[in-house]
């Protein structure tokens, strides 16, 4: 029987309750692809509407934790040791565009360490939860990485970087060494939900460099506690600062990051 602790089921309450009138305001964004003026305005409302939700839900559970916001960037709480990382939707281009791969990412940082982290994709009502030492799951069902020892029978996910970002050249040279290795490559468009899908077994790994702390932090929690493997492009456990992250089973990990390492020269 699985045993949910108080603060996951504060996380997971909170993204239950955010994901209400984020439903509600897809379902708008897909009527607005046709308008002139598009719906990027009323997706960035949505996103600040959702935020503000779960910031207050979190706040009334736990009122002296800090938190990092994807839209309200740093906000000091008295208690020193935890701090809430959030990002309102992650995959805000596929929301945008009425793609329906978007998710509520919420991580709980302990210490400078990741220790719990709930990622939910409220049109599928598929809650991916996991707290440091008492595993990973998909609503009820304990998760597992992958299995696969062999790169040729391995689906990968990534990001790709888009306009104003850096970095296109060396993920174009990362693609070369990565796609003709595995059966394929996935650009789903949520770098938390990636990480769910790797946590999962859907996906044998993960890679994305200059990604943000709020695609992250819970899918983090995610992978490890489903006994898979998560670094920065140097094998190290500095995902946050870098902004670098490989994620995938024991096997995979290292000729992953090889390869990585490789393209990059
Ligand atoms: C983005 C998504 C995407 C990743 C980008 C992120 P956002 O987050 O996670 O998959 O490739 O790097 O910025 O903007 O949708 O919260």
């Amino acid at each position: 029987m699985m045993v949910r602790s108080a603060l996951l089921n504060v996380m997971m309450g909170a993204a239950r309750k955010a994901a209400r009138s984020l439903v509600r305001d897809y379902g708008e964004v897909e009527h607005l692809q046709v308008s002139m003026k598009g719906p990027a305005d009323f997706v960035s409302s949505a996103d600040i509407r959702c935020e503000k939700t779960l910031r207050a839900e979190l706040k009334k559970a736990r009122p002296g934790f800090g938190f990092l916001l994807e839209e309200g960037g740093e906000i000091a709480g008295d208690d020193k040791s935890h701090r809430w990382i959030i990002d309102p939707i992650d995959g805000t281009t596929n929301f945008l565009h009425g793609i329906p791969n978007f998710c509520i990412s919420i991580g709980l940082e302990r210490d400078g360490e990741m220790v719990a982290g709930v990622v939910y994709q409220p049109l599928g009502d598929e809650m991916f939860h996991a707290e440091k030492g008492a595993g990973a799951f998909l609503n009820e069902r304990r998760l597992r990485v992958s299995a696969r020892r062999k790169m040729e029978e391995c689906v990968f996910t990534t990001g790709i970087p888009f306009h104003g970002r850096p970095g296109h050249q060396t993920f174009l040279k990362e693609l070369t060494a990565v796609m003709g290795q595995v059966a394929g490559i996935r650009r789903f468009g949520s770098a938390a939900l990636d990480l769910a899908y790797v946590a999962a077994g859907r996906c044998d790994g993960y890679w994305e460099a200059g990604i943000k702390p709020w695609d992250i932090a819970a899918g983090i929690v995610l992978v490890k506690e489903a006994g898979g493997y998560v670094s920065d492009y140097d094998g190290g456990a500095a995902m946050l600062e870098t902004g670098e992250l490989v994620a995938a089973n024991d096997h995979l990990h290292q000729p992953l990051l090889k390869l990585l390492r490789s393209a990059r020269g």
